[in-house]
């Protein structure tokens, strides 16, 4: 079942990158091919969309970039990581598919992200080949992303509802990052935070696949977006703006999550690698889920 999923997603993603070669909007004729579009009648919205894009996403990008490494300094100086011995015993929270799985969106993560904020802001980076090359890589390592997000979605949804009782009380008291105390924190295998980042990434990740998926073949006869009135370029430009938007928040949810597992966390990055957790983090956060372990006699 896993290989045959592979094999078609991998069979998907080399089928768009074939139509893409073939694609008068990609490569040379990108900007007359767009204006065409333009002329064909449309909801001629271009001066919103020029404005939206060329007055808001820099600068909220900018901001997310300045604001939360601040703020991560701040926390990690005022208050400083959590720190849990990883010497004695550990509890085995991610299979090896879950961890290879997980591998492959890092992976795509690592590429995608530095090269969408390149691409942003393009104009200061002068344009050109450095800027196409980016924007090459940023849609070469999509379909590592394309093939981790739905078993990722599927693997981890059951423990990923929310459940209001402890949720909400993470809320209350942030999760327990505003002090260093090690008093046991309501939450299930997984925390409020983890489960908002995990549904803004995968849901949100399949709206970014689909944006760029029509980002990049745009000429495909849209038959659905003809019937409601869009025309090719209307389609082209919310597709452009819903891709930015969510990209930032993306963008700001990783680099928490980057912060979480290397600096606030300390050594929690290892559980990547051998998919464990040490048994005392597991009892301070995520002491409903200890709970839980406890009374099936599994610790
Ligand atoms: C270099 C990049 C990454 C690092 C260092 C990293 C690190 C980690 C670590 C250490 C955990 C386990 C947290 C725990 O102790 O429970 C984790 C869990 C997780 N990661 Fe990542 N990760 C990365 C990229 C990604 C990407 C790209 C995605 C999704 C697109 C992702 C999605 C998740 C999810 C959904 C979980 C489970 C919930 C959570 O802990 O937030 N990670 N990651």
């Amino acid at each position: 079942m896993k290989k045959r999923y592979l094999a078609l997603m991998l069979l998907l993603s080399t089928f768009l990158f074939g139509a893409k070669a073939d694609s008068s909007i990609w490569g040379n004729n990108l900007l007359s091919n767009i204006l065409e579009y333009d002329k064909e009648g449309s909801l001629h919205m271009g001066h919103y969309f020029t404005v939206i894009q060329s007055t808001y996403i820099q600068p909220m990008l900018l901001f997310v970039l300045i604001v939360i490494p601040l703020a991560f300094a701040a926390h990690y100086f005022i208050v400083g990581p959590k720190v849990f011995s990883h010497s004695g015993k550990s509890i085995m929270v991610f299979s090896l598919f879950k961890r290879i799985n997980h591998a492959l969106a890092a992976i795509s993560f690592m590429v995608i992200i530095p090269t969408g904020i390149i691409m942003i802001f393009g104009d200061f980076f002068g344009g050109g080949a450095f800027v196409r090359f980016c924007k090459g890589a940023h849609a070469i390592a999509s379909p590592l992303f394309m093939i981790s997000v739905i078993p990722m979605l599927l693997t981890w949804m059951k423990r990923m509802i929310f459940s209001p009782k402890d949720d909400i009380r993470w809320l209350k008291i942030v999760g327990g990052y505003l002090s260093k105390e090690k008093k046991p924190i309501p939450a299930g295998m997984f925390n409020m935070g983890q489960k908002i980042y995990f549904w803004f990434v995968t849901l949100g990740g399949l709206v970014m696949i689909a944006t760029s998926v029509i980002l990049y073949l745009v000429d495909f006869e849209l038959g659905i977006f003809t019937s409601m009135g869009l025309s090719q370029i209307d389609v082209l430009r919310i597709s452009a703006l819903t891709h930015n938007i969510i990209g930032i928040f993306i963008v700001a949810m990783f680099m928490v999550h980057i912060y979480m597992s290397v600096f606030a966390i300390k050594d929690a990055y290892k559980s990547m690698i051998d998919g464990t957790i040490p048994e005392e983090e597991v009892k301070i956060l995520h002491s409903s889920y200890y709970k839980e372990l406890q009374e099936k006699g599994e610790v």
